[in-house]
């Protein structure tokens, strides 16, 4: 099977999960593409009730056009459920996000949903964090500052550019910053610190967030609960 097999596959036991008049958090990403898809399929053949709370512009155009009611966070009761991708996760259950540097949204969609489950294929499953570079989402203002304190701190700083060169803008139009550290010793020592640096709006460290992990294997799909 490939990559996007197993993808599928963990999306597809996922959309499982989802039940009648659930308000739902929907991520981003090439596996959440897959989960959208398998939950508006439930929605038209089972007439389900789901209001969802989208963390992109991406996943919000396909949710709506595949019949999935979209609101606004702000308007949105507390979320029953949030199913998302993610980068990298840790035999601690805790995890990389941002490679579709959509890490911030995600962020505030994850923390203010009940219920988190992260669908990803088995290559996302990893001993120590850190092999995947660690987003940051930075304001402009002042970036280079920042550049050199991360710099300085051996973080190994890149910015993230798009498919023109240019520094890639988020959907707040900030920066992203990369850290290519290779292995992350201690993931809630380094959260700490990047919450403290003036000009950093979010990283892509999600710690003691998740509770589900589906994972697609070749053999099948695991479902593993983590201890919170
Ligand atoms: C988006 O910014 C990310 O957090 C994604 O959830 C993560 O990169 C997983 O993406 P894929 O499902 O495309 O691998």
């Amino acid at each position: 099977m490939n990559m996007n097999q197993l993808k599928k596959s963990a999306a597809v036991q996922a959309a499982k999960f989802v039940e009648d008049g659930m308000m739902l958090g929907l991520g981003t990403g090439s596996t959440v593409y897959y989960l959208v898809e398998a939950v508006a399929k439930r929605v038209q053949e089972e007439k389900l009730h789901i209001v969802a709370v989208s963390t992109s512009s991406r996943t919000a155009k396909q949710a709506s056009e595949l019949g999935i009611k979209v609101i606004d966070l702000n308007d949105a009761p507390t979320l029953d459920l949030t199913i998302d991708g993610a980068d990298e996760i840790d035999e601690n259950f805790q995890g990389i996000k941002g490679g579709g540097a959509a890490h911030l949204l995600e962020k505030i969609v994850a923390t203010n949903s009940k219920r988190n489950i992260w669908i990803v294929d088995q290559s996302k499953l990893v001993k120590k964090l850190g092999s995947f570079p660690l987003p940051l989402e930075v304001i402009p203002f002042g970036c280079e500052k920042l550049f050199q304190r991360l710099t300085a701190e051996n973080l190994h700083p890149e910015y993230r550019l798009d498919e023109n060169g240019q520094r890639l803008r988020t959907h707040n139009k900030n920066f992203v910053i990369d850290l290519h550290m290779s292995a992350i010793e201690h993931p809630h020592i380094l959260a700490d610190w990047l919450d403290h640096q003036t000009g950093i709006v979010e990283h892509g460290l999600f710690l003691d967030i998740v509770n589900q992990v589906v994972v697609g294997k070749e053999n099948g799909v695991e479902i593993i609960n983590a201890p919170r």
